[in-house]
């Protein structure tokens, strides 16, 4: 994906738009990622301006720094009954509101944090949009370190063409809950469901990056300001 100054000012928009849902005494799923970094700053900033009070339910460890920095009340999601609503970022959106999310690395907690939220809005720049998941972004698929390499030939007679996701400097990408990632591609990711019951009945696979029934608000940020959207999408049933 080409990211552009253009793209980069989308995401200002759409985390600024998606910043302003937040109300005195709220619990907010705090996401990951770049687009959902500017959300927390923004939030950062609102704390600071008005005296917003909230509590945030961060995503991943990175998330939970930046939070701390600013100045913002934290809580573990199991140390809250629910969360109000959760604003995190995206890789791809198709025209049903089906995600792929964890490009970043942190799928499993966005995950968990989403399917305990009343409302989920997903904040992205306009090239997130995609005809067909899997247009761009591979499907990251949590698995554990344990037994990794069997799971990946479990992966791969399921379709996907895999690779063990690595750091820059060449190292097992661990996450924060300590386990690896595959990033899976596949030839024809026609129906997301189906695949994702595929990959779930592995054993080793602990989360998937498909996130279906799980938007529903999209901020979409333009150059010029934000589109909120109302999507009426299906709600999951894996959540609880
Ligand atoms: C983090 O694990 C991801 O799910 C991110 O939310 C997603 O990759 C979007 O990230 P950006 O906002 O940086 O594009």
């Amino acid at each position: 994906m080409v990211v552009t100054l253009e793209a980069d000012v989308a995401k200002v928009h759409a985390a600024r738009s998606a910043a302003s849902l937040v109300q005195p005494g709220m619990i907010v799923g705090l996401g990951s990622g770049s687009t959902a970094n500017l959300m927390v700053r923004r939030l950062g900033e609102r704390v600071a301006e008005e005296g917003l009070d909230f509590v945030g339910v961060p995503t991943s460890v990175a998330t939970a720094e930046l939070a701390r920095e600013l100045g913002i009340p934290l809580r573990d999601v199991d140390d809250v009954p629910h969360v109000d609503l959760n604003i995190d970022g995206a890789d791809e959106i198709d025209p049903e509101y089906r995600m792929i999310k964890g490009r970043g690395g942190a799928l499993l907690r966005e995950k968990l944090v989403a399917c305990v939220a009343r409302r989920r809005v997903t904040i992205i720049s306009p090239e997130k949009v995609v005809p067909r998941l899997g247009t761009d972004s591979p499907v990251p698929v949590e698995v554990s370190r344990l037994g990794w390499r069997h799971v990946e030939q479990r992966l791969r007679k399921l379709g996907a063409t895999t690779a063990l996701r690595r750091t820059p400097e060449g190292m097992m990408f661990i996450t924060d809950g300590g386990n690896v990632i595959i990033d899976c591609r596949f030839s024809a990711l026609a129906d997301p469901e189906t695949l994702e019951a595929g990959l779930k009945s592995v054993v080793g696979v602990f989360e998937t990056g498909l996130f279906l029934g799980l938007c529903d608000v999209l901020v979409v940020g333009r150059p010029d300001g934000a589109e909120q959207i109302v999507t009426h999408a299906r709600r999951w049933t894996g959540c609880a």
